[in-house]
């Protein structure tokens, strides 16, 4: 495995890959790395001959220096973890690698999808995002690149990225990887303390509260909403900052579920911000739909 920091190696890492006849996979991540990349470093490792992970924390995502500041960086472990998983190149630029002129003054539109739920929370968050991820892709060229549902708003904007902007990738969708409580892993989980940890699966709760009303035969979507909401309410330690239950699709918010819809979660303990989503089931029945679980496919 090799650790590479300059575009100039990495592409030429990349294209020799590709004339040898190896699939390129590529993993974006800011690092930290826990067993949710885990999972999407593994699948590019099953699915591609030539994997490539990136490891930047990209400043141009985040609405607040403190946040970014508090980001865990940990490159000597992420390698050693990226390379157990199989990893055959770990790229991680320095900021004037990434923007050799500062920040760009050209960067990615992400729509109206970009402007809402994380989007309202976390102004430009996903304007940083997309920049970011188009210039990773250029660079690396892959065939294939992999994001967590974890995060499914990225993930849909990615695509709609790819999609409107002709990129060549095929992207491909992993399963969000839980605590055995039902929390998703993610790097924030460490700032929480104790009695934070305690109250955080509420989230994962309020989500499995709105599944299993759907599986009941619950269609409306304002009562699945109330749910999670009160669920949350149950918890002191928790602060709900959104609840949204959307056509899986269109992410518009959904009146009736009456297709694949998507239930998504975001709140506070202290001052980390969690979120979590969940694809509900179709309702009992509908032999039309088939009961859809988050099974990565999206
Ligand atoms: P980061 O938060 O490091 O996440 C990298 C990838 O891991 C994302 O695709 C995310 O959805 C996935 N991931 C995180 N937690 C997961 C979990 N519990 N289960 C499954 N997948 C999980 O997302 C980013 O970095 C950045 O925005 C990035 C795309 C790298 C651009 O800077």
């Amino acid at each position: 495995m090799e650790l590479i920091t300059s575009r100039e190696r990495l592409e030429r890492a990349c294209r020799e890959a590709r004339s040898a006849g190896a699939m390129v996979g590529f993993v974006p991540t800011m690092g930290d790395l826990h067993g949710g990349h885990a999972r999407l470093i593994r699948t590019a490792r099953l699915e591609c001959g030539f994997v490539v992970v990136s490891v930047f924390v990209n400043p141009l995502q985040f609405d607040s220096a403190a946040d970014l500041a508090a980001y865990p960086r940990r490159l000597e472990s992420d390698v050693e973890k990226a390379e157990s998983l199989g990893a055959d190149v770990v790229f991680a630029p320095d900021e004037d690698t990434m923007y050799p002129a500062g920040p760009p003054s050209v960067t990615v539109d992400p729509g109206p999808l970009g402007a809402r739920l994380e989007g309202a929370s976390r102004p430009g968050h996903f304007r940083g995002v997309l920049t970011v991820v188009a210039k990773l892709l250029n660079l690396v060229g892959p065939s294939r690149a992999y994001f967590g549902q974890k995060d499914a708003q990225q993930l849909a904007l990615v695509r709609r990225m790819v999609a409107d902007l002709d990129l060549a990738a095929a992207i491909v969708a992993c399963e969000t990887v839980r605590e055995p409580d039902g929390l998703a892993l993610s790097s924030r989980n460490a700032r929480l303390d104790p009695g934070q940890r305690r109250a955080a699966p509420v989230v994962f709760e309020a989500l499995s509260d709105a599944a299993t009303l759907a599986r009941r035969g619950e269609r409306r979507g304002d009562v699945l909403r109330a749910a999670m909401a009160r669920r949350i309410g149950t918890e002191p330690q928790a602060r709900l900052d959104y609840v949204a239950v959307v056509d899986k699709a269109t992410w518009e918010d959904a009146q009736l579920v009456d297709g694949p819809t998507r239930a998504l979660v975001a709140a506070r303990f202290g001052e980390t911000r969690l979120i979590d989503n969940l694809v509900l089931p179709a309702p009992p029945g509908d032999a039309t739909k088939p009961s859809v679980q988050n099974t990565g496919a999206d």
